[in-house]
């Protein structure tokens, strides 16, 4: 088992923000009109099997619109997706979610029950969750954010199951995270490794709620 919380506040908090599953679409930047298509994404399954799913992904007409950011989130109760929008917001970019192909439900989070999916998942480091959300065309991007939330400590295996499947070669690579009280931990690191390509930078944690301010100074501070 990973990381225990610290203190009660940190339950507290984290009592309280874990509601539902992902709802989010795949979008691009706020004023790009999507025009969603279908694409076959592989991924890979807990088992390391592979499979196909149909489904809505970014076009490479919407990856393709001049830009260079790219923020990329999963977002289990929308902590991590109001960062990720904010950040869309501050640098121009591009948003892409990483849906999972199976939403987690209050019982698959409840961080109570040694026998729930996500539990299990952080407990099982090649457990690698299946992405529903469509294969998303990197080329053209110089910088991606990625964000996520932090479960027991690390990222929600989920993220492994992302980074593994695709080539960062020439992307500058910028995690992000929230969550009740952690910090970055090994997250930052652990995607590093798992990716094996890309320019990774190191992790920045919000809390919920993050100001628009805070953000912006430390997208100006990467630089
Ligand atoms: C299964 C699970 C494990 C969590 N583990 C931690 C943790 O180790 N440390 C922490 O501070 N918060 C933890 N949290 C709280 C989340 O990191 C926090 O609520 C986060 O902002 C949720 O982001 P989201 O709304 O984008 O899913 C956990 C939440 C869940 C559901």
């Amino acid at each position: 088992m990973k990381k225990i919380f610290t203190s009660i506040a940190a339950l507290m908090m984290f009592g309280l923000t874990a509601c539902s599953g992902s709802a989010a679409v795949t979008t691009s930047a706020q004023e790009t009109t999507t025009a969603a298509t279908t694409q076959a994404a592989e991924t890979t399954t807990a088992t390391q099997n592979e499979t196909e799913a149909s489904t809505e992904g970014t076009t490479a007409e919407e990856t393709k619109a001049g830009k260079d950011v790219l923020v990329i989130y999963f977002s289990a109760t929308g902590t991590t997706k109001d960062v990720a929008e904010k950040i869309a917001s501050i640098t121009n970019g591009d948003l892409y979610e990483i849906k999972p192909a199976k939403p987690y439900s209050d019982a698959d989070l409840n961080w109570n029950d040694k026998n729930s999916r996500s539990t299990k998942e952080q407990n099982n480091k090649k457990s690698r969750p299946e992405i529903a959300s469509g294969t998303v065309d990197l080329s053209g991007y110089k910088t991606v954010y990625i964000g996520y939330p932090i479960w027991w400590g690390e990222e929600p295996r989920i993220l492994d199951t992302f980074v593994e499947s695709y080539k960062f070669d020439g992307i500058k690579m910028i995690p992000f995270c929230t969550s009740a009280s952690s910090g970055v931990g090994r997250s930052d690191k652990n995607l590093a490794e798992r990716a094996g390509t890309g320019d990774w930078q190191k992790g920045k944690r919000f809390g919920a709620g993050a100001s628009e301010d805070s953000i912006r100074s430390w997208i100006e501070g990467l630089n």
